[in-house]
């Protein structure tokens, strides 16, 4: 989405609790991860994702944004993002999923997603997934004092692209903070973006989010007005962190590794 209201800069201390914010959606993410299978629905994610961050003391952050109906995205397949969950759409053996989700603490947003395998998938999907995934680190190590958004659009796109894979347009990453979409917009794709596309300062925080298709970059939304499709109906994947540019680098704030027992208190 790209609704931006300003560049804010942060400070250390906001920073942290942008961090918490973003633990909040990573261990959401960490446990959706875990009950996916065949035979759960989206509408059984959603419930779990809504529970799991009120646990952790947050407040889903998409519901009402905008009229959004859920605490959740979760897109399958041909759907790239915003894909509305329901007690009719059961995840089957071989889909891939894009589960997408917000928290707010103490003001601040969280953002991030992940795209997961039910089941055994297929090579190609297993590589679009692969692909995705190494496309936003990529993005990532370029998110440093002095580069420039171009930086990150040219590091991801050129992954995608080399692939095989193609970068969605039509929607695009954005500065993160106590609104849920900043300045800048992020693309993932340097079409457009000149050669003095915003510099990247100390305590900006910023959602790279690559979209990557299997086939054409198009998209198109349905008539909910809300999931957005492939126009071609192949495969699309989605991956988002949250980072804070630090004077020691990029700092992933939405990463969560489940071995380190980490907490967020209330
Ligand atoms: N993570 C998405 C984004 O960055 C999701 C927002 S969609 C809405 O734009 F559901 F919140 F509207
Ligand atoms: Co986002």
């Amino acid at each position: 989405m790209s609704t931006a209201s300003g560049v804010f800069l942060k400070t250390a201390e906001e920073i942290e609790l942008m961090r918490k914010a973003n633990l909040i959606v990573a261990k959401v993410l960490g446990q959706l991860r875990e009950v996916i299978k065949p035979g759960v629905t989206t509408f059984q994610l959603d419930k779990i994702s809504e529970q799991t961050c009120h646990d952790l003391g947050g407040v889903p952050a998409f519901k009402g944004y905008y009229g959004y109906p859920a605490s959740l995205c979760a897109s399958i397949n041909e759907e790239v993002v915003h894909g509305i969950p329901s007690r009719k759409r059961i995840l089957r053996e071989g889909d891939i999923v894009s589960l997408d989700f917000g928290a707010i603490y103490q003001g601040f947003y969280g953002d991030a997603a992940i795209t997961v395998p039910v089941g055994t998938i297929k090579g190609r999907n297993c590589e679009l997934l692969k692909i995705t995934e190494e496309a936003l680190l990529k993005g990532i190590e370029q998110a440093q004092i002095g580069k420039r958004v171009a930086d990150i659009a040219k590091a991801v796109q050129t992954h995608v692209e080399t692939a095989g894979f193609s970068v969605v347009r039509q929607y695009v990453g954005h500065g993160v903070g106590a609104h849920l979409h900043e300045e800048p917009e992020v693309p993932n794709y340097v079409e457009g973006l000149g050669k003095s596309s915003p510099r990247l300062k100390k305590g900006m925080v910023i959602a790279i989010e690559p979209m990557v298709n299997m086939g054409t970059h198009k998209v198109k939304v349905l008539e909910d007005q809300w999931t957005v499709v492939t126009q071609d109906r192949k495969p699309s994947a989605h991956f988002e962190h949250s980072v804070a540019i630090t004077e020691d680098g990029p700092y992933i704030l939405s990463l969560w590794d489940p071995g380190v027992g980490d907490t967020v208190e209330r």
